[in-house]
């Protein structure tokens, strides 16, 4: 009780130290960023609250490698604008409260599939998955079906079979029922941002039902001449090779051992 109550006062603090932490200050940031190498992102305060202990920059919640040269400015050089280095940087200046500003590093989508060929069995249903693992998010994402080399949109609900689900950073298409002739092929799927659009392919074949139940059916051949060759074996033994020992009395099979017993007599009086 009394621990949790110590881990909601720290908790609220942080929020309210976070909530705070540009008051007061001012921070001049460089412009967003959409290109190049070698680029050199920038923070500069004035009115700092309290005296700056020092800087450092984050992407996310991964804190970077930089170096203070000066209490009131920093920078960081980005290698190469890319999907990977994409994102929110923050630099912080340590006061209290902490002040933060925001670099935006934005480039178009970078959509990658989840997987490049899926497989499904006629009559499943299966899912199309792209995501766009760069930034800033996507806010349209659109999937076709490629026919005759044409892209055509597939939209949500089409045919009550194809269904889409997305967000920013990922988007599913749903196939219900898969038709052997019509569903297989080439699908696109396009994310769009602010910046630009960005697009992947997904692969999509489906196998008969009957390809499905092969390796099943051959299960069944390989029992059913097992037991014709069985079968053809117990014909065409000869009668003295009959096991001798056969009483009959506690087999479980009653019917067939009375039966066996009445044929085998049978034989024996023949000979
Ligand atoms: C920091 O910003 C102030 C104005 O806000 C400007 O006068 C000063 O030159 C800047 N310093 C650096 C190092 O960019
Ligand atoms: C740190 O700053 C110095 C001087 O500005 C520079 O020569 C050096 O390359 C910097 N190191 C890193 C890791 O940024
Ligand atoms: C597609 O339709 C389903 C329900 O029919 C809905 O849940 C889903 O959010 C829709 N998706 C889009 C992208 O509109
Ligand atoms: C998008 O959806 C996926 C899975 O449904 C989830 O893991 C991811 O966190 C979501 N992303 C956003 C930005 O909502
Ligand atoms: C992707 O979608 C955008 C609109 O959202 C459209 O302008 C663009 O032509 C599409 N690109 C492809 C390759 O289909």
């Amino acid at each position: 009780m009394a621990a949790g109550l110590v881990l909601l006062t720290v908790g609220s603090l942080l929020c309210a130290l976070r909530g705070a932490s540009a008051a007061g200050a001012k921070i001049a940031t460089s412009p967003e960023v959409t290109a190049g190498s070698n680029v050199i992102i920038s923070c500069n305060i004035s009115e700092a609250p309290t005296p700056i202990k020092g800087n450092y920059w984050m992407k996310g919640e991964t804190k970077l490698d930089s170096n203070v040269t000066a209490l009131d400015f920093t920078s960081y050089m980005i290698p190469k604008v890319d999907y990977e280095t994409s994102g929110e940087y923050h630099c912080v200046f340590d006061t209290t409260p902490l002040t933060k500003g925001t670099v935006f590093v934005k480039v178009t989508p970078h959509v990658v599939p989840y997987k490049k060929t899926e497989h499904g069995n006629e009559g499943d249903a299966i899912i199309l998955t792209c995501k766009c693992n760069s930034y800033p998010a996507i806010t349209q994402w659109t999937w076709y079906k490629v026919v005759d080399q044409v892209p055509q949109p597939v939209a949500n609900g089409t045919e009550e079979r194809f269904y889409i689900q997305s967000n920013g950073t990922r988007t599913d298409l749903r196939i219900i029922s898969l038709n052997l002739e019509k569903d297989p092929g080439k699908y696109v799927c396009n994310g769009t941002n602010e910046l630009g659009e960005g697009s992947a392919d997904v692969t999509l074949r489906v196998r008969s039902r009957l390809a499905a139940l092969w390796p099943f059916l051959g299960i069944v051949a390989e029992v059913l001449v097992l037991v014709t060759i069985i079968f053809i074996y117990e014909k065409r033994r000869k009668p003295n090779e009959v096991p001798e020992d056969d009483d009959g009395g506690s087999a479980p099979l009653k019917g067939n051992t009375a039966n066996n017993m009445d044929k085998n007599v049978r034989q024996r009086n023949a000979n």
